[in-house]
């Protein structure tokens, strides 16, 4: 009787050790026979019940061996099946040229912001950079806004949590303040850099943007250098035949004041949004610097004069590229800014 019982063990293991899987599927299938939930030797452990006592032990070792024959070729195959696998990775060829590596685009403010640049440089204008966490003196007093002044609501200020005597600044014209105070004249300089205006979000405005300042302190610098300056700047950003006008305006720091628009068009639907019906694009603030903010920042009024410009860039990026929305200008999504030219 027991002697059956071994000889079927016995004919498990020859079973066993007959098989070759030689891929995964075979793998599998040799797997699932013998060591699945459902495997074959699981049977012949049942038949320990009519194995004579004396013979348990015997075939108890017997089945073991079985399962662990089972187990064994599992392991020694499925490692050789990896070692081939990786093995067939090694298969590169070094000498191939490598896949090209996409270049990216600049974004349209940087590109802009480096005309901008190159055209001030051209004439003279130093590039300066300053913080943009500022206190009140910096964004507001020394730029001819005290407390009271009306214009400290003209804009909506961030100020920080923990510090209401501290903002993030919300024009560049700070910088105006930090070269006064630590320069002495001829100061000639273009300063650009990141605003924050708690402003609504919309085609037209954002809350956080870019601006660039300009500054000329000099003896005699008058209105009309600062117009043939920004007459130069809008022919060479625009070209020849651009078309800006100067309105009179109100700034606190400057004294006349003047905005700038430039020509944008007036026939679609979008130009008409674009341009509130006007057909013109506000593209800078500007003035001759009012002499109380020459005096604050310890600069002689009586010898010296300046004027003082600031402008969107992303303004000038819009006009320029003719994008009708700021907020694709802060998306990062790579269809719009894989259209600009990464030439600059
Ligand atoms: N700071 C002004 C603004 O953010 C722009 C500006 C206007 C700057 C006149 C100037 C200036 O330097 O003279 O709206």
């Amino acid at each position: 009787m027991s002697s059956m019982h071994f000889e079927k063990v016995q004919a498990m293991i020859a079973e066993i050790e007959a098989q070759a899987p030689t891929n995964s599927d075979e793998l599998e299938q040799f797997r699932l026979r013998y060591l699945g939930a459902k495997n074959l030797i699981k049977p012949l452990f049942a038949m320990m019940k009519d194995v004579a006592a004396d013979d348990r032990k015997h075939f108890g070792l017997l089945l073991n061996e079985a399962k662990q024959k089972a187990e064994q070729k599992f392991e020694t195959v499925q490692s050789g099946l990896v070692g081939q696998k990786s093995k067939g990775n090694q298969d590169f060829d070094l000498t191939a040229p490598g896949l090209p590596i996409p270049l990216g685009s600049r974004h349209p403010v940087s590109i802009v912001l480096n005309q901008i640049i190159d055209i001030f440089r051209r004439i003279g204008f130093t590039v300066v950079e300053n913080r943009e966490i500022e206190d009140e003196w910096h964004n507001f007093t020394a730029l001819n806004t005290p407390d009271d002044h009306p214009a400290r609501d003209m804009t909506d200020t961030y100020y920080l949590k923990n510090d209401m005597t501290r903002m993030l600044r919300s024009q560049t014209s700070t910088v105006q303040v930090h070269e006064m105070e630590t320069k002495k004249p001829p100061i000639r300089i273009i300063s650009p850099g990141r605003v924050y205006r708690n402003e609504t979000i919309s085609a037209r405005a954002h809350a956080q943007f870019h601006q660039v300042e300009g500054l000329y302190v000099d003896k005699d610098v008058s209105f009309a250098d600062m117009k043939q300056v920004i007459m130069h700047f809008a022919r060479e950003l625009y070209g020849e035949d651009v078309k800006i006008r100067l309105r009179p305006s109100y700034f606190p720091f400057t004294e006349p004041s003047a905005e700038v628009d430039v020509y944008w068009g007036l026939n679609s639907e979008d130009d008409h949004r674009m341009t509130k019906g006007t057909g013109w694009l506000e593209i800078m603030g500007c003035g001759m610097v009012d002499p109380n903010v020459l005096q604050m920042c310890g600069i002689d009024p009586e010898v010296y004069t300046g004027f003082a410009f600031g402008m969107g860039i992303e303004r000038q990026a819009m006009r320029k590229y003719k994008i009708n929305d700021i907020r694709m200008l802060f998306e990062n999504d790579i269809r719009f800014l894989s259209q600009f030219s990464s030439a600059h």
